[in-house]
């Protein structure tokens, strides 16, 4: 397929690729396996075990129509091959998908933003370009958008947000700083400007990154109820009664501990195996070809079949 420039400057880099191929290489045993991509993206995932494992399929899903459009482009021949089908839910809502057709060997969550929403200016993800202050991953599905929740929370409930999820230590000043905007923040750069105001120069030097980056990173999981979604989705998983692989790469020490506990839970519970006793991160090669990769740690689970013998070696 060819790329357009502006489809090309989307390109998503996989993360942990090698290390989801090779968990699923080594705890599968079906040649038919059938994975399920919860966060299709832009089909890095898919498009790599639909190579590795020649008759395989995939059903991806993602709240996003746009990947949903551009993976579906990626992955033509092997959906006109019937072996990908792309659908647009989101992964909280998957115990319908799972009540209702055949057991998945794998699921995947590679969990976050694409670089897709990232880049593109009018989805309003991005500190570094200009655009309405969206952040919704489903624009079609749901109505708030991250200036909404500007104008609409008050200065404390904004400044726990900013620390809740983005770890901000500065979130009272900038809360503070927004409220006391005179005209509403509508666009990504007003928000930027603002950041930039609030916080002392000196401040802003020794931050080491983009002074707004934990604003937005904070904004965009309460605007999308990441945390939310993903308690959901491991509710649903807990009921697995098959045996199934769950791999999920997280990028929020939030996200990390909620899946590390889920877990915990599940074998506590037998229903089966943690297969990464401390989370697995990107190998130091990977660090040098996409520096995006460093806050990303995988975990990953063995359900057993509730029905038989669980009888696992590795
Ligand atoms: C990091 S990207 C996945 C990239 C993909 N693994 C690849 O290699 O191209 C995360 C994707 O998950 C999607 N996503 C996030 N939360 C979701 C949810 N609750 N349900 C479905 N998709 C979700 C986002 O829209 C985004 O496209």
């Amino acid at each position: 397929m060819i790329l357009s420039k502006r489809d090309r400057k989307m390109n998503h880099i996989p993360v942990m690729l090698n290390e989801v191929i090779e968990l699923i290489t080594a705890h599968t045993n079906k040649s038919h396996l059938r994975i399920l991509d919860a966060t299709l993206g832009l089909g890095g995932y898919s498009e790599a075990v639909l190579e590795k494992f020649p008759d395989c399929s995939v059903l991806g899903i993602d709240r996003d129509e746009e990947a949903i459009r551009l993976s579906r482009e990626r992955l033509k021949d092997y959906e006109d091959d019937s072996r990908f089908e792309a659908r647009h839910v989101n992964f909280g809502d998957i115990g319908e998908i799972i009540n209702s057709s055949k057991p998945f060997d794998a699921f995947m969550f590679d969990l976050g933003v694409s670089n897709m929403q990232l880049t593109l200016p009018e989805r309003g993800f991005s500190f570094n370009s200009d655009g309405l202050l969206d952040m919704r991953m489903n624009p079609s599905g749901d109505s708030r958008t991250a200036a909404d929740v500007l104008r609409e929370s008050d200065e404390k409930t904004l400044a726990k947000i900013f620390w809740d999820y983005g770890e901000e230590r500065f979130s009272r000043l900038i809360a503070s700083a927004i409220k006391r905007s005179k005209t509403p923040i509508t666009t990504t750069s007003e928000l930027v400007n603002v950041i930039r105001g609030a916080l002392p120069q000196p401040v802003q030097r020794k931050m080491g990154t983009h002074p707004a980056r934990r604003v937005f990173q904070a904004l965009r999981i309460f605007v999308n109820d990441e945390t939310g979604e993903l308690e959901r989705v491991i509710m649903t998983l807990s009921e697995i009664n098959y045996e199934a692989l769950i791999i999920f790469v997280s990028y929020h020490s939030l996200e990390d501990r909620l899946v590390k506990y889920a877990f915990r839970q599940w074998q506590g519970d037998d229903k089966g195996k943690i297969l990464t006793r401390h989370p697995l991160t990107p190998s130091e090669s990977e660090l040098e070809d996409n520096y995006k990769s460093r806050s990303a740690k995988l975990r990953a689970f063995l359900f057993k079949n509730s029905n038989a013998k669980f009888l696992i070696s590795h």
